[in-house]
């Protein structure tokens, strides 16, 4: 609704999500789990997939299944269409100023590695720091440590407040001349704080450091407006965005794309190939060696559609009460501990019950239909600093409802009176 100023009215045009319409959009949500109604809370893990992208992959190996950029047959012409609109559909989602600065990669992983090992690997010096904060996920710890191995680069850590927020003051500290990466996780996996990346960009450039963060937990629960990041990379999961698995994209700023040297050699990345020597292809391609992820591409930019048809916005404030919620309701079990209460968190809760196993927990969580997950949540280093091996975590979708939220506290009270015996 426009004002009279002709401003748009955020609160006044996102239309709330349907849950039930939702709901019924996700075939695997109809099944059981273990004679219960399936309450699926380990949407960090992986999304499920909405119709509209099994459908969209089916039809694609139904109907128009070729490779990509080789032939002048019709199949390969409109795979061909397929895969670079499907770049577009992305570079539009997460506003990149053009196609040609989005990389179809396998995943977040995928992305964050090619940053490290082409652009870390010309650019990084004995004595170079790359900071990193105590939340990160390990696939923005280990490409770097890889990197900083092999090239002398030291690792510094930013790190949390209690709540779980990121301690400005002492990344202001932390950032000097000798800081050349700044990676950052976007929004934690493990406590669902979402840190202030713009402003932490800011800081960074202002030092000459680059930014890359980890979108692997961000892009798929609320708007992500890279322009307004400033960030110079940006990885995200296609698996992660309700897509297909295999696939998922780096955002680079073209500038730094085009300086930088592929990764990995093959076809489709070259210019041309003697034996003298090699010329690269311009950027996206020199970063695609090989077949891509063409089906995956496709059942991404559905994906990508069908988020976009929702509306992010309704998706983020959907999460955002849902996230509310549970907090809450997680409250009241006794014994329980939540770990992670920043404010503006995404909808991932991480606890423990007494002293019970959390593997144990997630057992018999799971034997009342409750999907979640239990572990280090490839975050190890964030786990040493909250003081436990393990945590169990409930993580939420955008078809998450009250109903899941209360079948998990249903089973957690079941559990807690089942140990206490
Ligand atoms: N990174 C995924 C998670 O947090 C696998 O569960």
């Amino acid at each position: 609704m426009s004002t009279s100023a002709g401003t748009v009215d955020p609160v006044t045009t996102v239309t709330p999500l349907d849950e039930a319409r939702v709901r019924a959009d996700f075939p695997i949500l109809e099944r059981d789990a273990r004679g219960h109604r399936l309450a699926y809370l380990d949407t960090a893990a992986t999304a499920q997939k909405p119709r509209r992208v099994i459908d969209a992959v089916s039809d694609f190996y139904r109907s128009t299944n070729a490779n990509v950029h080789r032939g002048v047959h019709v199949l390969s012409e409109e795979a061909t269409e397929a895969y670079d609109g499907a770049r577009e559909t992305v570079a539009r989602f997460l506003n990149a100023t053009s196609p040609d600065e989005i990389v179809f990669t396998s995943g977040t992983t995928g992305g964050i590695n090619l940053v490290a090992q082409s652009w870390g690997r010309n650019n990084l010096w004995a004595g170079d720091e790359i900071l990193v904060t105590t939340l990160e996920h390990h696939s923005n710890i280990v490409p770097w440590q890889l990197v900083a191995r092999e090239k002398g680069a030291v690792l510094r850590v930013t790190p949390l407040l209690a709540d779980g927020s990121i301690d400005l003051e002492a990344y202001r500290t932390l950032l000097g001349p000798r800081t050349r990466v700044v990676a950052l996780g976007h929004a934690s996996n493990v406590l669902g704080t979402v840190l202030p990346v713009a402003e932490m960009t800011a800081m960074a450039h202002a030092v000459g450091a680059i930014v890359v963060v980890d979108g692997a937990q961000s892009a798929p629960h609320f708007p992500v407006d890279l322009q307004a990041l400033g960030c110079d990379f940006f990885a995200f999961s296609g698996h992660k965005l309700y897509g297909p698995t295999g696939i998922g994209a780096l955002y680079g700023r073209r500038d730094l794309l085009e300086q930088m040297a592929p990764w990995q050699g093959g076809g489709g990345m070259i210019a041309q190939v003697t034996w003298a020597e090699t010329t690269w292809a311009p950027p996206p391609a020199r970063f695609e060696a090989g077949t891509p992820p063409i089906a995956e591409a496709v059942g991404l930019a559905a994906a990508v559609e069908y988020l976009v048809g929702l509306g992010m916005e309704s998706i983020g404030i959907h999460e955002r009460e849902l996230t509310g919620y549970l907090s809450e309701q997680l409250q009241g079990v006794e014994g329980l501990t939540v770990y992670g209460t920043a404010p503006g968190r995404i909808g991932v809760a991480s606890f423990r019950l007494a002293d019970v196993h959390p593997h144990d927990l997630a057992t018999v969580l799971d034997t009342e239909g409750v999907a979640v997950r239990a572990g280090h949540h490839c975050a190890q280093p964030l786990m040493e600093h909250l003081g436990v091996n393990a945590t169990v975590r409930a993580s939420l979708g955008l078809y998450s409802t009250r109903t899941d939220v209360d079948q998990l506290v249903g089973a957690l009270e079941a559990a807690r009176k089942r140990f206490a015996r």
